[in-house]
């Protein structure tokens, strides 16, 4: 028997679902003519400038009613607002929750769409993945914000991921530098391994002469990240050199390819 008490917090958290409403995709402007359209799904947008709000809700949620998590309500509202199916979705993995509900939506949805996940320096995603050994370990912290991992989580699902691309930590910082001068965000070094990994298939695609439409997430933003990836000392400190990575960007964005 549920409460009183809980039937007032969920239908608070729901309140809280529905005005807070969708977050926006945001276009990240691609040169014209290359017949590829980069997406950016702002999950800043949501109330704590996350895209670990709705998981939270979800969890709070559950833990009130004991029924079931509504894991994946980004990934839905994703798809509905893109209308075509990309040809690729890309994100990073943390918990790895965020990479297994995009794979199950394009498995379950019998979707053309594929999924590459972003991985950081010192993770073990990518080496497990492409080794196939579940139990790698790297034994080093990732020193990018929200993604990347020691060793594979259990929430992440391998077997759903099409591709794992590593992205260098310096890349990762040009990458939301970038983000942050097209959309006024100031993004995490997470957000701008998703974009730099998102330009990177780009770039293949652009090879073979494929067009359609690549999405991403922007997973965070806010004044923290000023004093991270948006602060030259911060980089410098960790001796992450952006600037080869940021001209190798522009060089992109002004038509050319990232390698
Ligand atoms: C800022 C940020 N944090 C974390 C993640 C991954 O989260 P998780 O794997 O824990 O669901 C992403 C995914 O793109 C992200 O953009």
């Amino acid at each position: 028997m549920i409460s009183a008490w809980a039937v007032e917090a969920i239908a608070r958290l729901d309140d809280e679902m529905e005005q807070a409403g969708s977050t926006p995709l945001r276009a990240f402007p691609l040169p014209a003519g290359w017949g590829v359209r980069l997406w950016l799904k702002d999950e800043s947008a949501q109330p704590t400038d996350s895209l670990k709000h709705r998981l939270a809700r979800a969890l709070f949620r559950q833990a009130i009613a004991a029924g079931q998590v509504v894991e994946g309500a980004t990934v839905v509202e994703l798809f509905g607002q893109v209308g075509e199916c990309p040809r690729w979705v890309v994100v990073g993995a943390g918990t790895g929750a965020t990479s297994a509900a995009v794979g199950r939506h394009l498995r379950s949805h019998d979707l053309p769409g594929r999924l590459a996940v972003v991985d950081p320096e010192n993770s073990a995603y990518f080496p497990g993945w492409a080794s196939g050994a579940a139990d790698y370990s790297t034994g080093m912290p990732s020193r990018i914000e929200g993604i990347g991992r020691p060793r594979m989580e259990p929430g992440f699902a391998p077997d759903l991921v099409d591709l794992v691309v590593p992205v260098p930590d310096a890349a990762s910082v040009a990458a939301a530098r970038q983000v942050r001068q097209v959309t006024g965000l100031a993004v995490g070094g997470a957000t701008g391994a998703n974009v730099w990994g998102a330009l990177e298939l780009i770039t293949r695609m652009r090879a073979r002469g494929i067009r359609g439409d690549v999405v991403t997430v922007i997973g965070d933003a806010g004044p923290r990240h000023l004093r991270t990836c948006h602060d030259d000392t911060w980089a410098e400190d960790r001796g992450l050199d952006w600037r080869p990575h940021a001209a190798r960007l522009e060089r992109l964005l002004d038509g050319g390819g990232l390698w």
